[in-house]
């Protein structure tokens, strides 16, 4: 059987290099995008005749489309795409920024879709197509600061359960990862620790593993986001705000009309 033909951005850094390195060290053929070269040259010089050097600021839309067409030159179809680039900055709510809100809403959401686009007839000529996104735990309890992060992974959530129902027929698989607390993200300032006892490499070995068995969700490291719960009863920690959606009292009644 021929190695399988692998997009997978934010390749560059943490997650995403731990990723490149385990499927190129497979045996796959995988496709490495990301805006900072150096790295993924580096990468893609030890497996000259696997990795594919696909450099690109995946914001525009431009980029992106020349992209996918080099992956249609160099192989005519892509079998899965990992949507790993993101961002997460953080937001501070007493002095609401829409820049931040913006930005990240382009890296996480708008960037991701602008591959969903070009992968797409990539993947309709692939064999077992899959769409892999990774998207946060986050959105599963509100923490403070990552307004703006937990709002586009929700956002990739919708899009991509849709998609799953959508592309169904048509034989694509889909899965959304939510990779927990992954040691190369720094904490919050001011606000608390997160428990990054996660590394990138073991993060990246577990993803590959449970991708096997295409499952429409991994989401793991969740006993971290149950360490985080006790924060939310201690009094006025530096602002934390954790678990406030579980602990709201009954709705205030309303006046009548
Ligand atoms: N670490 C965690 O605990 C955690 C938790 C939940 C979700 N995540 C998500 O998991 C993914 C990997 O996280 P990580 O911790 O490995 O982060 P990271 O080290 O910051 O890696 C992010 C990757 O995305 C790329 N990227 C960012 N903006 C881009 C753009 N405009 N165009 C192209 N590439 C872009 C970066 O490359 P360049 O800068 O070279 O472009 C880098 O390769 C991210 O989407 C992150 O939000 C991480």
């Amino acid at each position: 059987m021929s190695a399988r033909r692998i997009w997978l951005t934010g390749a560059s850094s943490g997650l995403g290099a731990a990723l490149a390195q385990a499927l190129l060290s497979s045996g796959a053929r995988v496709a490495l995008s990301a805006r900072s070269v150096e790295p993924l040259r580096a990468l893609a010089a030890r497996y000259p005749d696997r990795a594919l050097l696909l450099p690109g600021d995946l914001t525009r839309s431009q980029d992106v489309r020349q992209i996918g067409e080099r992956i249609a030159q160099a192989w005519g179809a892509l079998d899965t795409v990992i949507l790993n680039a993101g961002t997460c900055e953080y937001v501070d709510a007493r002095q609401f920024d829409t820049t931040i809100i913006e930005h990240v809403v382009r890296t996480n959401l708008l960037a991701s879709s602008y591959c969903v686009e070009v992968a797409l007839p990539l993947l309709r000529a692939g064999t077992s197509p899959h769409l892999v996104g990774i998207a946060s735990t986050v959105t599963y309890l509100a923490l403070p600061r990552t307004e703006a992060c937990g709002a586009t992974r929700a956002g990739m959530r919708y899009l991509f359960d849709s998609l799953e129902a959508e592309w169904a027929p048509e034989g694509i698989d889909v899965t959304l990862v939510g990779p927990g607390f992954v040691d190369t993200v720094p904490s919050p300032p001011n606000a608390f620790p997160l428990p990054l006892d996660l590394s990138a490499d073991s993060a990246a070995r577990h993803i590959l593993e449970k991708l096997a068995g295409r499952p429409r969700d991994i989401t793991f490291n969740t006993l971290a986001m149950a360490e985080l719960w006790p924060l939310s009863k201690q009094p006025n920690p530096a602002g934390l705000v954790i678990g406030k959606p579980m602990q709201r009292s009954p709705a205030p009644i309303k006046d009548s009309p």
